[in-house]
């Protein structure tokens, strides 16, 4: 959440924020800022809305500042919100959240300063000027030492040629190039200008002037290793793709085949036996990545035999979980800097669990906590929804049921898992039917995905996804619950998609079809088998490929993925960069 650009070198400082700031955007969008130092005199322009209405600003003279683009926790997205805050000689850019905001700005007040913002970061600058004796360094960890909560900081001054950089909880980047430093939220944003690349962990310090010198959290000057980045990966483009999204969800059956493990070779050797030895596994994730977890589990617990719990993270992180002797605990996170993830990946292990990390991001925080990582490989992903990383994950978790099934003296499935790799081109080719369902999404009031079993986690996520980038109420049901209540919301004008792969309860699902049909619902069915797809009930269908029962979301959720897609674009919508989110949750 919320996009931190830093700049210090020979060149004008504005134009390379702006450049920084539009491939940081998928952190936020509500609005943005820039600041820059000429003259000794700091330069702020900050626009309520997207890094482009910034753009005026790149006539901004000076070779150092800062930028933000803002992604609202507290405050509205308004121009008096956006970063940078600036109080007397000091301009602060923020990501996370200031916790104890309430008393520090108390303090301030009873000074008699005055805030201009709703913001909780506005307080950063004020207590940064209040340390401030001539050293920005000394003066940032005063204030640092004062907060509470999560933060990357970049700090300008307008006595100081250059930027201070401080971090907790909240990823921060530093970039050391010929004669220019920066400082960014991740890699991508400077990945282009080919820098040695640092990351700062929890405590630490970066002091960027004509170089970089990082410093621990009591100011004792630190060495620290560069990290291994492909520059080409870092900086996507759309290839020809109108979205993101789309040239992701085309990435699929390549990405896939990256994301079959064998477990079994030597470099596995002491996860194999983490296997062999666990008897209880906990899968922590948000989102979507939580329907992966979901999927992981029906595909485990059938085939192996071994329980799965599989806990939203920001529940997990406050509920004392139970980790008995042997728990593997397997965080899920495209990103691998998902505050809460990250927060109840760290409880698990305090607690004794062994944790391994599945994840798209090499150098993310959760690879430097965990035990074992298990990249997912699925590439860069930019549009906020999440598509190729989904099936990237699955394809991952269940290569890791087969291992496990294996270690456990059953019968392994690799040449299944193989075999999706096939038969996912044909699915993805079915995927372009359901444009022809999109008029009867458009207008709709709200829309139900139903299923049973693994059916059901596909569902849940074909409904998050349509949600959260058409913005049509929606809701994934198992389809035997409907009755219970929800079946008081369906009427003629309520699409519902009913997902059949599960041939032992597939006729259960066709009960829960009838019951909304006959309330007048159009039933919408993505299947294997293809009796189903000629029912009077079903108002159209997209057969895909069967395949092991087990594995099935990783075929049904690719319609799904494109059903969102296309009805967000007929909605005039932006699949990319949906209202109110950002790619990257680093806050609670
Ligand atoms: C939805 C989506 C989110 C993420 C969630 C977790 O399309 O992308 O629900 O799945 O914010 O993010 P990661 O996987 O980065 O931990």
């Amino acid at each position: 959440m919320c996009g931190i650009v830093g700049y210090v070198g020979t060149k004008n400082a504005a134009p390379v924020l702006l450049g920084g700031l539009e491939k940081l955007e998928y952190r936020g969008y509500d609005s943005a800022g820039i600041a820059v130092i000429n003259d000794g005199k700091l330069n702020v322009v900050r626009r309520k809305g997207r890094v482009s209405e910034l753009f005026s600003a790149k006539e901004l003279k000076g070779n150092s500042g800062i930028g933000h683009t803002r992604w609202a926790t507290h405050g509205a997205p308004s121009e008096s919100n956006a970063h940078p805050h600036v109080y007397k000689n000091i301009a602060v850019v923020h990501n996370g959240i200031i916790e104890n905001e309430f008393e520090l700005k108390e303090e301030c007040r009873a000074r008699g300063e005055a805030f201009a913002s709703e913001t909780d970061s506005e307080v950063i600058a004020h207590l940064i000027s209040f340390y401030y004796e001539g050293n920005l360094l000394s003066a940032v960890q005063s204030a640092t030492r004062r907060l509470k909560g999560s933060y990357a900081l970049a700090v300008l001054c307008e006595e100081f040629h250059g930027i201070v950089c401080a971090r907790k909880a909240s990823p921060l980047v530093v970039g050391i190039g010929q004669g220019e430093v920066f400082a960014a939220s991740d890699i991508s944003a400077i990945a282009a200008a080919g820098v040695d690349v640092y990351a700062l962990e929890d405590g630490e310090f970066a002091l960027l002037t004509d170089t970089v010198h990082f410093f621990d959290c009591n100011l004792t000057q630190i060495r620290k290793e560069k990290i291994e980045y492909d520059a080409e990966e870092e900086t996507p483009d759309k290839k020809g793709y109108r979205h993101f999204m789309r040239k992701e969800m085309a990435e699929i059956p390549e990405v896939l085949k990256k994301s079959v493990y064998d477990f079994t070779v030597e470099a596995y050797r002491e996860f194999y036996g983490v296997l062999k030895d666990t008897g209880q596994i906990q899968i922590i994730a948000c989102g979507t990545a939580y329907h992966s977890g979901l999927c992981a589990k029906y595909a485990i617990e059938s085939l192996c035999r071994v329980p799965v719990e599989v806990c939203i993270a920001s529940e997990y992180r406050y509920l004392n979980p139970i980790v008995r002797a042997h728990t593997l605990v397997i965080a899920v996170s495209q990103s691998g800097e998902t505050a809460d993830t990250l927060a109840a990946a760290e409880l698990a292990k305090s607690k004794g669990a062994y944790l391994a990390a599945v994840t798209n991001v090499a150098y993310s925080s959760l690879t430097r906590i965990a035990d074992c990582v298990l990249p997912t490989n699925a590439g860069r992903e930019v549009a906020v929804a999440a598509t190729k990383s989904f099936n990237a994950q699955i394809v991952l978790l269940y290569s890791l049921a087969s291992a496990l099934a294996q270690a456990k003296g059953r019968q392994g499935c690799l040449t299944e898992i193989t075999a999706l790799l096939e038969k996912v081109k044909c699915a993805e080719e079915a995927c372009e039917e359901v444009r022809g369902w999109v008029p009867h999404f458009l207008g709709a009031r709200s829309v139900f995905f139903l299923g049973r079993g693994a059916d059901y986690a596909s569902s849940l996520e074909g409904s998050l996804k349509l949600k959260e980038i058409t913005y049509l109420p929606s809701e994934g049901y198992a389809a035997g619950e409907l009755k219970h209540g929800t079946l008081a919301l369906v009427d003629s004008s309520t699409p519902v998609v009913a997902v059949i792969t599960q041939r032992a309860c597939a006729d259960k699902t066709m009960n829960a079809v009838h019951e909304v049909y006959a309330r007048g619902a159009k039933v919408f069915l993505i299947t294997c088998f293809e009796e189903y797809c000629t029912r009077k009930e079903v108002s159209a269908s997209v057969l895909i490929p069967a395949c092991k029962e087990e594995f099935s979301p990783v075929l049904s959720v690719l319609p799904l993925q494109a059903l969102a897609y296309y009805v967000s674009i007929a909605r005039g919508n932006n699949p990319d960069k949906p209202r109110n989110l950002a790619k990257s949750v680093t806050v609670e």
